[in-house]
């Protein structure tokens, strides 16, 4: 018996959009949801997680990525991400540089309610010149 399919990008962003019905968002009342897929085909979702001390806030990307690491999946091929509303929700500055520590290369998706979902790879688009472990590596 062969194994299923990856996803397909359109399915990994539905489920980023279904993913914002498990967020805890009562501060903002912006709801993210999150479908993250790595090179072997599983995939780790995440929605955003609020708290009433504002700071300890927990995106929905840094619930899947965690998720994913500790499964022992750390080469990730695809990020769906998706935010109430009209426009596509990209990955905030300190998801980012969470994500680039493992993928520089990888595909975002960014969408919102409906609509095509614009594609970014991360290291090109969202955060050049990013800092990542190489950078450690070679004190350059
Ligand atoms: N948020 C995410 O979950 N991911 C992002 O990359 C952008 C921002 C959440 C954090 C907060 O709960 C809400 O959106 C408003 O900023």
């Amino acid at each position: 018996m062969s194994a299923a399919p990856p996803p397909t990008h359109d399915e990994l962003v539905a489920t980023a959009r279904r993913m914002r019905d498990r967020a805890y968002a009562p501060y903002s009342g912006f709801r993210v949801g999150c479908a993250l897929l790595t090179a072997d085909g599983r995939m780790f979702t995440g929605a955003n997680v609020e708290n009433a001390a504002y700071s300890p806030t927990i995106c929905a990307e840094r619930v899947a990525l965690p998720a994913a690491v500790v499964a022992g999946a750390r080469d990730l091929a695809v990020l769906a991400v998706a935010g109430d509303g009209d426009g596509p929700t990209t990955p905030c500055g300190v998801c980012r540089q969470v994500l680039f520590e493992f993928a520089p290369d990888l595909l975002v998706l960014a969408a919102g309610d409906t609509g095509p979902a614009a594609s970014y790879v991360l290291g090109r688009d969202l955060l050049p010149d990013g800092f990542g472990p190489a950078r450690l590596a070679t004190g350059t």
